[in-house]
């Protein structure tokens, strides 16, 4: 059996409702995690997909400690971080990074790009940053010149770079990726895809990445969590997914793929 990098027990999540709030007294909960438990060996790729609202974000928040669960425990290397205080996370942080949906508003536009990355480097006390920012553009396939560009200067494809570059620089063991290539064209899409299948091949990172489009999370994941409502439906390796999806809402998911087009090809 591989070793874990994560393993989940009953992770439950609510939230208050304050549109149902009566005049007098707290708003109703709506749980929106119901008792989630899987594990995510090291070095896979686990997609994490279903429908707009069931509880993608939540978890993927809940793993990185954006969010305390109400109960469960995320044990993270072995240890229970579901509780754990802002102080007892602060060492931890650095190893699970996430990258964002849009990088326009993640990067911040009066920084440079050399600046964007070293950031986080200083604050979490790194050596040699000019090199590891050098580094960083290397591996997500950006001009090392590209340090010295602000976002606004860049595309939407190598502003996502820019994100993914500032989250490995750090040397994490795990990346959350929620929806990052949902607002990028197709052939920027298929670059993003490529830069994060050679990380994860030569970092040995392993990534979560969230997405309601199945054909891409089919072309980079291992293994695919469906999520329905705050529920896991299913848990499978890619290949039986799509080759005997179990549950019924899977199937759908499936029927809603458009077939192939010849002129999209990857690349
Ligand atoms: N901070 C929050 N406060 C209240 N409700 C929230 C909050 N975050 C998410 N929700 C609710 O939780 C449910 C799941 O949201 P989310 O995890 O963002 O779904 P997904 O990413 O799959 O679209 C939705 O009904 C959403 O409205
Ligand atoms: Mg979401």
């Amino acid at each position: 059996m591989s070793e874990m990098i994560y393993q989940l027990q009953d992770l439950k999540v609510s939230f208050a409702d304050l549109s149902r709030k009566p005049l007098l007294g707290a708003a109703p909960r709506t749980e929106v995690l119901k008792g989630l438990s899987f594990d995510i060996p090291k070095g896979e790729v686990l997609g994490i997909v279903g429908g707009s609202g069931s509880g993608k974000s939540t978890l993927g928040r809940a793993l990185i400690r954006l969010i305390e669960p109400d109960a469960g425990s995320i044990r993270f290397e072995g240890t229970d971080i579901a509780h754990m205080s802002e102080n007892e996370l602060r060492p931890l942080r650095r190893r699970f990074q996430m990258i964002f949906q849009d990088p326009m508003s993640s990067l911040n536009p009066r920084r440079r790009v050399g600046g964007i990355i070293a950031g986080p480097l200083s604050l979490q006390g790194f050596d040699n940053i000019a090199a590891r920012v050098d580094e960083a553009l290397d591996m997500v396939g950006l001009p090392r010149q590209f340090a010295a560009r602000y976002p606004h200067e860049l595309s939407g494809g190598q502003r996502q770079r820019v994100g993914i570059a500032r989250a490995i620089a750090l040397k994490p063991d795990f990346i959350l990726a929620d929806e990052i290539v949902s607002g990028l064209d197709v052939s920027s899409q298929a670059q993003i895809l490529n830069v994060l299948e050679t990380l994860v091949r030569e970092l040995g990172l392993t990534l979560a990445f969230i997405s309601h489009d199945l054909s891409v999370i089919r072309r980079l994941c291992t293994r695919i969590l469906v999520l329905y409502q705050g529920e896991i439906v299913e848990n499978a390796l890619t290949p039986e997914l799509f080759s005997n999806p179990k549950a019924a809402y899977t199937r759908t998911l499936l029927d809603a793929i458009p077939l192939p087009d010849p002129d999209q090809v990857w690349s």
